[in-house]
């Protein structure tokens, strides 16, 4: 057995799939328990009466398609949310398994380990150096508990990405030990290429992606998961069948639509000059400290008195993240960057 798939829990490797209804959609169904009539007001194009694609093939080759990839590689799942805790569950064992994370990160990998009751061993992201990986401090952390290595890149909340040599040189020294998980939800706002390139030359590398954050489909709930065919396939005995609605499989493939992906390069491209600008003018306000560079869709700000400006923003109708409680962060508050309107209600609210 692969040493990827050697790392799982016992139970998960011995597992036998659910066996679901088959799928062949050119026949009648009789064999799935469904209403044969469409609820009122159905738009759906297959039919919500009926039960989705158990594993969804098609959205899976579409979406390998999309990443460059073989769609062995591809699980799509229940926003990247699931993928992460699919791999917890996957790869932890109550008690005696760990992960790693380097906070301030975003807040689902320690939660789902601790729901699965794995160990937590954080290693902070330091201010001082930018908040970029120290692989020396990583390795230092590492047990051989350690099943699962989270990076988020750019990272929730402080909107850096991490030098890909760095993150390649963590995938060589992990390589048997433990899987990286590279969180990809931002990437698409940094310019940069995915690291999913390089997932043939290191199958222990495991790249999150994400549509709710530059394709615009939050509400869908569609994340995808990249990786070597064996952790798919492993993982594919996890999820629960179904897993992806007929409503989101149909808004994905309209959203991929050739027209549509040109429509979101350019929104890219929009949104990183309204950053820069945001930025610029946030910097200026009076009580700001510092505005964080960023190579997301969000800005790291960090503000004399982060309370005064919440209320502020909140007094102007305006959600901002609270990050005063995030470890190593102090009066940080995370401002998504909207359309220019509301960017701009913002910064009155700060005048
Ligand atoms: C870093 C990161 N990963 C994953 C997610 C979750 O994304 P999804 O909507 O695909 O579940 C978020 C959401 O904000 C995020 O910031």
């Amino acid at each position: 057995m692969n040493w990827i798939t050697a790392l799982a829990r016992p139970e998960i490797q011995a597992l036998q799939p659910y066996q679901h209804a088959s799928w062949e959609p050119g026949l009648v169904r009789l064999h799935a328990n469904e209403l044969p009539w469409r609820a009122p007001l159905d738009a759906s194009a297959a039919g919500l009466n009926r039960y989705p694609e158990p594993h969804p093939r098609a959205l899976a080759a579409r979406l390998a398609t999309l990443y460059g990839l073989e769609a062995a590689s591809v699980l799509p799942c229940r926003g990247s949310d699931e993928a992460i805790d699919l791999l917890t569950r996957a790869y932890c064992r109550d008690g005696r398994d760990a992960v790693l994370i380097t906070p301030p990160t975003f807040g689902m990998y320690s939660l789902a380990a601790r729901i699965q009751g794995a160990t937590v061993i954080e290693v902070q992201l330091r201010r001082e150096t930018g908040f970029s990986l120290e692989l020396s401090a990583l390795l230092a952390a590492l047990t051989p508990a350690v099943r699962l290595v989270y990076l988020c890149s750019p990272n929730n909340p402080t909107g850096n990405a991490f030098d890909r040599a760095t993150l390649l040189e963590l995938a060589r020294a992990l390589s048997g030990r433990a899987l990286l998980v590279v969180d990809e939800a931002y990437v698409e706002f940094s310019g940069e290429p995915s690291l999913s390139a390089e997932l043939g030359a290191h199958p222990g590398v495991v790249v999150l992606r994400t549509l709710s954050k530059a394709y615009a489909l939050a509400g869908a709930r569609c994340g995808v998961l990249l990786a070597h065919p064996d952790i798919v396939a492993l993982l594919q005995r996890v999820i629960p069948p179904y897993a992806i609605t007929q409503l989101s499989i149909e808004a994905v493939f309209r959203t991929l639509q050739a027209d549509n992906l040109a429509l979101v390069r350019e929104r890219m491209r929009a949104l990183s000059r309204e950053r820069e600008r945001l930025a610029a003018e946030l910097a200026r306000r009076p009580g700001v400290l510092r505005v964080w560079p960023s190579a997301a869709n969000f800005l790291l700000v960090e503000f004399a008195d982060a309370g005064l400006a919440l209320a502020r923003a909140h007094a102007a109708g305006l959600l901002v993240r609270d990050l005063r409680r995030a470890p190593g962060l102090g009066e940080a508050l995370r401002i998504s960057v909207g359309i220019r309107e509301e960017n701009d209600r913002l910064l009155a609210s700060l005048s």
